[in-house]
C-alpha cells in the first residue's frame, strides 16, 4: 500500500533545472534512501513534498489521509502527516531541549492562540499533557535527563537528535531526513541508524537523503539516486551498488 506518490515533478530555477519529472513511490513502513551527486536535487525533493517548494508541475498524493500534498503549505503538510528535518541544523538554540520539542507538539493540539493568551484550562490541561509526552519521546530518541539544558550547549550529535525528536512530535507517518548523520564518528552513524529502526517499528515510513553508503545500504529497503535532478536509478541496495549509471554519476566514489 503506497504512503506517498510522487508523480513527475518538475522544477527550474532560471536557467537551473533543480527537479526534472521525478516519480517516487514510497510505502507504508518502508525506509527508503535518496542518494545522488552535490547538486542532484535531493532538498529540493524534500521541499518540493513539504510545501517548500512550490513544484512548476506533477503531483504529490499522499494516501493517509488521501490528500494532494502539492499546493498545501509546510504546516498544512506537517498536520497531514509528514515531518522532516533540515540538511543544516534548525533547533532553537536559545530554548530547552524539552520547549524544543513542545513545539512539535503543538502542530497537533487543538487549542489555539487565544486559549495560550487566556491561559484557558483547556491550553493548561493540554500543555501538561505536552510535556509529559516530550519527556518520553526524549526518553525514546536518547535525550532523556537532558530536558532542561540550553539546547544551543549540546554536542553537535545530540542537537541533530533532538531535532528529529520535535518532528517525531508531529505524530507522522512519514518522515523526512535530510541528511541526519553528517559529520558524525562512525559509531553516532550506528546509533542513529537504529534509531531510525525503531522509528520504522513504531509505524513511521522514513524518507532519508545520505551519503554516506555505509549508513544507507545496511539501513535502507530501497534506494532512489538522483542525477541532475533526475531519478536515475531505484532499487535495493545491492542493485543499486552494481548498476553502472549510479556508479558513472558517483565516478566510483561508491566504495
Ligand atoms: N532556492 C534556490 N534558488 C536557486 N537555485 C536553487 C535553489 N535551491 C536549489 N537550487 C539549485 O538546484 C540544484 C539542486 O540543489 P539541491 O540543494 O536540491 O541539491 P542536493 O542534491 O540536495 O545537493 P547537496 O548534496 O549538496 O545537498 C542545485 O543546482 C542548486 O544550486
Ligand atoms: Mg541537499
Amino acid at each position: 500500500m503506497p504512503l506517498l506518490e510522487v508523480y513527475g515533478v518538475s522544477k527550474r530555477f532560471g536557467g537551473v533545472t533543480a527537479l526534472s519529472d521525478v516519480s517516487v513511490g514510497l510505502e507504508k513502513n518502508e525506509i527508503v534512501g535518496l542518494i545522488g551527486p552535490n547538486g542532484a536535487g535531493k532538498t529540493s525533493f524534500f521541499n518540493s513534498i513539504t510545501g517548500l517548494l512550490p513544484v512548476d508541475s506533477g503531483q504529490i498524493h499522499f494516501t493517509d489521509p488521501v490528500l494532494r500534498l502539492d499546493g498545501l503549505s509546510p504546516e498544512r503538510v506537517l498536520r497531514a502527516g509528514v515531518a522532516r528535518t533540515f540538511q543544516n541544523l534548525r533547533v532553537f538554540k536559545n530554548m530547552t531541549v524539552c520547549e524544543n520539542v513542545a513545539i512539535g507538539f503543538h502542530s497537533r493540539t487543538r487549542s489555539g492562540l487565544m486559549d495560550a493568551f487566556l491561559r484557558t484550562p483547556r491550553h493548561r490541561r493540554e500543555e501538561k499533557e505536552i510535556f509529559s509526552q516530550s519527556a518520553a519521546l526524549l526518553e525514546f530518541i536518547g535525550l532523556d535527563g537532558k530536558e532542561n539544558e540550553i539546547a544551543g550547549s549540546l554536542p553537535y550529535g545530540s542537537q541533530k537528535r533532538l531535532e528529529i525528536a520535535r518532528a517525531l512530535a508531529s505524530g507522522p507517518k512519514l518522515l523526512l531526513l535530510d541528511e541526519p548523520v553528517a559529520g558524525m564518528n562512525p559509531r553516532e552513524k550506528e546509533e542513529i541508524s537504529a534509531l531510525i529502526r525503531r522509528i520504522r517499528s513504531e509505524g513511521t515510513a522514513v524518507f532519508i537523503i545520505e551519503h554516506d553508503m555505509r549508513v544507507v545500504m545496511p539501513l535502507c529497503d530501497r534506494v532512489v539516486v538522483m542525477d541532475e535532478g533526475r531519478k536515475i536509478a531505484e532499487g535495493k541496495p545491492a542493485e543499486i551498488r552494481k548498476d553502472p549509471r549510479v556508479i558513472h554519476a558517483y565516478l566510483g566514489e561508491l566504495d
